[in-house]
């Protein structure tokens, strides 16, 4: 048996673009229609029956709740917010306070408004003051209401998928784009975190506890010899730590931009080099055959032993750290439940060795559209049925309820 301390924050996660629907005026929405790929359409209907959703998530004993605001919908042309969309937003919050529920509120994830990309995006120094004003409108709103907020989710996902990758739009294969955009998103979080800090001060708030999701793998070497234990320990310290360690101690005072450390975790990189070179060192990865593992249904592999490494060598920065996304899409609900059971025992065992550890969420609440990847792989503790809207609750989240209220987990 495994118990976890009080006060342990316990749910799930969503992001706007990905359950709202109907997010017309985001760039995704934009390429979509364009690029002949999938379309989110209604995508869950979460924007309109968000409370019904809400509903569950508290039967299923959560205490806390990450959401995103949609920026297309608060700022649907340059300069031009929306109140009626803020009021949304605001209904949203107070829907989960009346039902005791936490609120996480990420303000940036992966989407932007169309003017905002036509302008060149994150890859213009002005993103960094167009996004700062859209933080002071919501912020000073929603600031009595808020505790927790990520600024951007995955800052390092973004950056590869859109501007490296190009399978995300902008559809960017630029190295040079990416140095600029990770320079902007850093000064754009950095610059957040002040402006928030100060907004909370000036409204003689408690708060904020702010931080980024940042997406973080396990990076296994297949073989344990030098050129792919140099490999392992390189994409760590790039992938996993990189943009972190700008916003942790951004300068020689090391004033730090975190409250926190918001965690994505979901699985192991293989790390086999096919030769020694430097795309080798960046991209190489394994097949599997020598260190076969179970996978999810988007061939992710299965690792949980790796989220006990990972939180371990976030000790050092002396932060809170927090789970803000965990996560398989699978048909096998079994294996869900499996999956939950195994990271949160690993999480467990950081706690043990000294990780201030606050809360888990669960990824996702509900199925929902995931990406370029479209509403095939399922995630939700919650089912979808995309044609009737139905919501059915499934097994595993039940068992997860169960440790959410009582914060025991059973052998
Ligand atoms: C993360 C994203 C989230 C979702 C999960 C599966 O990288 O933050 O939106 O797509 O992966």
């Amino acid at each position: 048996m495994i118990k976890f301390p009080q006060g342990f924050l316990w749910g799930a996660a969503t992001s706007a673009y990905q359950v709202e629907g109907n997010n017309a005026n985001a760039d995704w929405w934009e390429w979509e229609k364009n690029s002949g790929r999938f379309r989110s359409g209604r995508a869950c209907r979460h924007y309109e029956f968000y409370k019904r959703d809400f509903d569950l998530a508290k039967s299923l004993g959560h205490n806390a709740h990450r959401l995103s605001i949609e920026w297309s919908r608060i700022e649907p042309r340059e300069g031009k917010f929306s109140r009626r969309e803020l009021k949304h937003y605001f209904d949203v919050i107070l829907a989960l306070r009346k039902r005791n529920i936490e609120p996480i509120v990420t303000l940036h994830h992966f989407t932007n408004p169309i003017w905002f990309s036509k302008q060149g995006g994150w890859v213009k120094r002005r993103s960094v003051g167009y996004f700062l004003r859209y933080c002071d409108f919501v912020t000073r709103s929603l600031a009595r209401y808020v505790r927790y907020w990520i600024t951007i989710n995955e800052p390092t996902i973004y950056i590869s998928h859109a501007y490296i990758m190009g399978v995300w739009p902008p559809q960017e294969k630029s190295y040079l784009k990416a140095i600029e955009v990770e320079e902007n998103l850093a000064s754009a979080h950095i610059a957040a975190f002040r402006l928030m800090h100060k907004i909370y001060k000036e409204l003689k708030l408690d708060g904020p506890y702010i931080s980024i999701a940042q997406n973080m793998m396990a990076f296994v070497p297949g073989k344990r010899d030098l050129k792919n234990l140099f490999a392992a320990y390189l994409r760590d310290r790039v992938y996993n730590l990189g943009f972190l360690e700008r916003i942790v101690r951004h300068n020689i005072l090391r004033y730090k931009a975190m409250d926190f450390i918001g965690v994505n975790y979901y699985s192991r990189q293989l790390v086999e080099l096919k030769k020694f070179g430097i795309p080798n060192l960046a991209m190489d990865v394994g097949d599997g055959r020598r260190h076969p593992c179970e996978r999810n249904s988007l061939g992710w592999d299965i690792y949980p032993e790796g989220l006990y490494g990972v939180l371990l060598e976030l000790k050092k920065y002396g932060l809170p750290v927090m789970i803000t996304e965990n996560g398989i899409c699978t048909p096998d609900d079994n294996l869900r439940w499996n999956y939950i059971r195994a990271h949160l025992k690993y999480i467990h065992r950081a706690m043990k060795k000294g990780v201030n550890l606050t809360g888990y969420l669960y990824w996702s609440l509900m199925d929902n559209f995931e990406w370029d990847k479209g509403f095939a792989p399922r995630f939700g503790l919650i089912g979808i049925d995309y044609k009737t809207y139905r919501r059915t609750v499934r097994k595993s989240a039940r068992k997860f309820a169960r440790v959410c209220k009582t914060g025991v987990l059973e052998d």
